[in-house]
């Protein structure tokens, strides 16, 4: 009889445990050093989404492991990604900051049956890595694209381009030449910087030699892309009367205090500002400060990570919590959501987000903070770096 009551008892666990699982989902990001900020960010917006929709998915419920990747280093996040796959047995792989760290994870995902969902690494070729990429952040084509018309509907033909050499960057000199060229203006000359560069007077000098109105440039959000703005003002470039474009990485709100006046008037493209107003916005802000801590550190990697989990919550109701990538990735095809940027779509074809791009200028709010102001939007955009990688 005790046996009978002990088996029964063993059934009974197992079964509830077959009802209600823990699903991991590992998150590689930057969490220290000089990009820890956005690290933190990815953990905001996560966390944002347990706080307004719980971390439960039916019975099932959500637990996150974070692994530190702090500065693009393609070994250690492979490594990182195949520790948290074999011996925490995640189901799912996020977060990804530096397109490097996301590229050498997507050779594991086939063979380990797992889907990655990308919430900032911005490189076009990344989805065609694996077909179980999902991505919800951004391309650095889809923010450059845009930039380039902004640049010459302000009468400005001849531009400098400068990008940090590696994916992101030579994708958004691409983005930028060929929307700029079709616009009628020339790429004077074309920078690529090593990815260490924080000395950028020489490059200044460069771009004061070349003759061009206006400078088109791309760097990965973090101490560097600050460092570059300011070094552009402090050369007398701006003084000069030389334009700054580029996309949002360049102002996100965390660095509009450092930047302070200096700062006033530049205008970038991007899919997200803090200051979006919806009411999708308002309460993703509101969880989302609340988690960071500190409200004047929000921004967008936030809501990359914030719609991954959208997401990944997706996947795992289609599959009822078994480990099933195809089905997975197949559930979130053609997805459509109110995100706190606007209306997105996963575009079925290539697993990347649709999004509206907006114009931005720094202003002042009635506050006296720092804002990234929307001022036009480019509705609906795709990835147009698709169609070059198939080139
Ligand atoms: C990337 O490595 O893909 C990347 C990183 C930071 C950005 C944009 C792209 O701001």
């Amino acid at each position: 009889m005790k046996r009978l009551v002990a088996a029964a008892i063993a059934a009974a666990v197992l079964s509830s445990a077959a009802y209600a699982d823990t699903i991991k989902v590992g998150v590689v990001g930057p969490f220290s050093g000089p990009f820890a900020l956005q690290g933190k960010n990815f953990k905001a917006g996560i966390d944002a989404y347990f706080a307004i929709n719980g971390n439960k998915v039916g019975d099932d419920e959500i637990e996150v492991i974070y692994r530190d990747v702090p500065q693009a280093d393609p070994a250690q996040s492979k490594a990182l990604a195949q520790e948290l796959v074999v011996r925490e047995g995640v189901q799912y792989l996020a977060g990804f900051y530096f397109t490097p760290d996301a590229m050498a994870a997507t050779p594991l995902l086939e063979q380990a049956n797992v889907p990655m969902v990308i919430m900032n690494a911005a490189t076009s070729a990344i989805v065609t890595a694996s077909p179980y990429v999902v991505r919800t952040s951004f391309t650095t084509w889809q923010t450059s694209s845009p930039i380039a018309k902004v640049a010459k509907d302000g009468g400005v033909t001849k531009v400098i381009s400068v990008v940090s050499d590696y994916g992101p960057g030579i994708d958004a000199e691409n983005a930028f030449k060929t929307a700029f060229e079709k616009e009628g203006g020339t790429v004077v000359e074309a920078i690529r910087m090593p990815l260490s560069t924080n000395d950028f007077s020489p490059i200044m000098q460069r771009v004061r030699d070349s003759g061009a109105e206006a400078i088109f440039a791309f760097l990965p959000s973090g101490p560097t892309t600050l460092g570059f703005v300011k070094a552009f003002n402090e050369n007398g470039l701006k003084g000069a009367g030389i334009k700054f474009f580029g996309p949002g990485d360049f102002t996100q709100e965390s660095d509009l205090p450092a930047l302070g006046d200096a700062g006033l008037g530049l205008q970038t493209t991007f899919h997200y500002s803090v200051s979006h107003d919806s009411p999708e916005n308002k309460t993703f802000v509101e969880a989302a400060a609340k988690a960071i801590g500190n409200p004047a550190e929000l921004s967008f990697p936030s809501v990359g990570a914030f719609d991954g989990m959208y997401v990944i919550s997706k996947m795992i109701e289609a599959t009822g919590g078994e480990q099933d990538a195809e089905k997975a990735v197949e559930a979130v095809k053609g997805l459509s959501w109110t995100s706190p940027r606007g209306p997105v779509t996963i575009d079925p074809e290539s697993r990347h987000i649709t999004q509206n791009i907006y114009l931005r200028e720094v202003v002042k709010d009635a506050d006296g903070k720092y804002i990234n102001k929307e001022v036009q939007t480019f509705e609906k955009q795709g990835d147009p770096g698709l169609a070059f990688v198939k080139k």
